[in-house]
């Protein structure tokens, strides 16, 4: 089922018009438009005219959705027509969220290809890769669900040094084609501000590249200086909106504000003109539906452009151990929901996703809503001692990222306009 469908206005009659799609013609009411005649092209939900828009776009749309497969709209409830409906008109409330949780055969594979179509008609069919540097596993945080918790002292610890990083920096943009870089470490002092900033500068003066920080708790005098220096995002999660949960899973944190500490650095961030990529955890024990339609409520009002989620992986040697990991169908489901709610964002499969059914979670992932993909290029003598949780997903698959790190002037111009506003 596809909601988002370009037709084309054949007859008006009054408040209704009919409209001439590929699937056939239908009538719907266009109440909600203005000055629509025939000849126009109108986005329409099953009922509704919704848009407005030039037969260049509605031509380029139906080219995109071309042989795209979509469910039969008879199979599924009204409730559910309805909620698909009003996430093209208004921010879903929490219940809806809630109630596309909770869906199951036709109507989550209807919820999966809604996101997909919303995904191809806000972002097309390019795929963004970010490389993803992990370059030291040291930690100050205890947090009770990382294996890079600073408890954990079964792990062997690294620091990539700064002309370590700059060198794989150079290499993922230089040599292979990366545009989008994610340097993450735990929170790790041992790296002045002063060697974070001269890492972000080093790496800008040698590649033309955007390079998002994800480097945890830090002062905001920190995170301005590595602004001015060149950064242009931040990778940094708020694990869980639910305050209570998040105080159970960071307690020695909570002490020090924890969680107001956490949502204040991401709006300081955002005043700063980072670009912010954060999200939740999804599975983390004691977490409900509500605090995950929560979450994604919390993202939206963030103003996030990249959603940062996956599922939880419970690790060694860390007090989650032997809690159950997050759900895979559930993590697909918060893709979905995530990209009606933020139609434009950069939505990746993330590591964790892959770890846990590494066969057919980027394509499912990809097929649900999401537009992009994190490869791993630390290098391979430190990457297994990054372990955040148990048998990391390192994946690269050499066609996507031939096909994906699409070179050339175009696709620098494209990631340009989209990122203007953070550079
Ligand atoms: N399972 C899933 N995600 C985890 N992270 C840390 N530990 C785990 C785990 N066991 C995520 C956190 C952190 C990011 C770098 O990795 O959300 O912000």
């Amino acid at each position: 089922m596809c909601l988002t469908i370009p037709g084309k206005v054949i007859k008006i009659k009054q408040k209704n018009a009919l409209l001439k799609t590929p699937n056939g013609v239908r009538q719907i009411n266009i109440g909600l438009l203005s000055r629509v005649k025939v000849g126009d092209w109108l986005l329409a939900t099953t009922d509704f005219a919704v848009k407005k828009i030039k037969t260049k776009d509605a031509e380029e749309i139906l080219e995109l959705l071309a042989g795209q497969k979509f469910t039969e709209t008879k199979n599924v409830s009204p409730k559910f027509k309805q909620i698909l409906q009003n996430a093209q008109i208004k921010n879903l409330t929490k219940e809806e969220i809630i109630y596309l949780f909770r869906t199951e055969g036709q109507e989550k594979e209807a919820l999966f290809s809604e996101a997909d179509a919303v995904r191809k008609e806000n972002l097309k069919d390019f795929i963004c890769l970010h490389a993803i540097i992990e370059f030291s596993n040291y930690c100050t945080n205890n947090c009770f669900y990382c294996g890079l918790r600073r408890d954990n002292k079964t792990i062997a610890r690294y620091r990539m040094s700064v002309p370590e990083i700059v060198k794989v920096a150079d290499e993922a943009v230089n040599t292979i084609g990366y545009k989008m870089l994610v340097l993450q470490s735990g929170v790790d002092k041992w790296y002045t501000d002063e060697m974070l900033v001269d890492i972000v500068k080093r790496i800008k003066a040698r590649s033309r590249c955007f390079i998002f920080m994800s480097v945890g708790e830090r002062s905001i005098d920190c995170y301005k200086k590595m602004k001015e220096a060149g950064a242009n995002g931040v990778l940094f999660r708020f694990e869980t909106s639910n305050q209570k949960l998040y105080e159970k899973l960071h307690p020695e944190d909570s002490l020090k504000g924890g969680f107001k500490n956490r949502l204040h650095l991401l709006q300081e961030m955002k005043k700063m003109g980072y670009y912010i990529s954060s999200g939740p955890i999804i599975g983390l024990p004691g977490q409900t539906a509500e605090d995950l339609a929560d979450d994604i409520l919390m993202m939206k009002k963030l103003g996030v452009g990249m959603v940062s989620m996956g599922p939880f992986v419970p690790c060694d040697n860390t007090p989650l151990a032997l809690e159950p990991h997050g759900d895979v169908e559930f993590s697909l489901k918060m893709i979905a929901v995530s990209r009606l709610v933020i139609p434009k964002a950069r939505i990746p499969v993330t590591t964790a996703l892959e770890t846990l059914d590494p066969q057919n979670a980027r394509k499912r992932g990809l097929q649900s809503g999401a537009n992009s993909l994190m490869f791993n290029l630390t290098p391979a003598k430190y990457r297994n001692k990054y372990k955040i949780y148990p048998n990391k997903f390192h994946g690269r698959d050499k066609d996507l990222e031939d096909f994906a790190l699409y070179k050339g002037k175009e696709s620098w111009e494209m990631l340009t306009r989209e990122f203007k506003k953070y550079i």
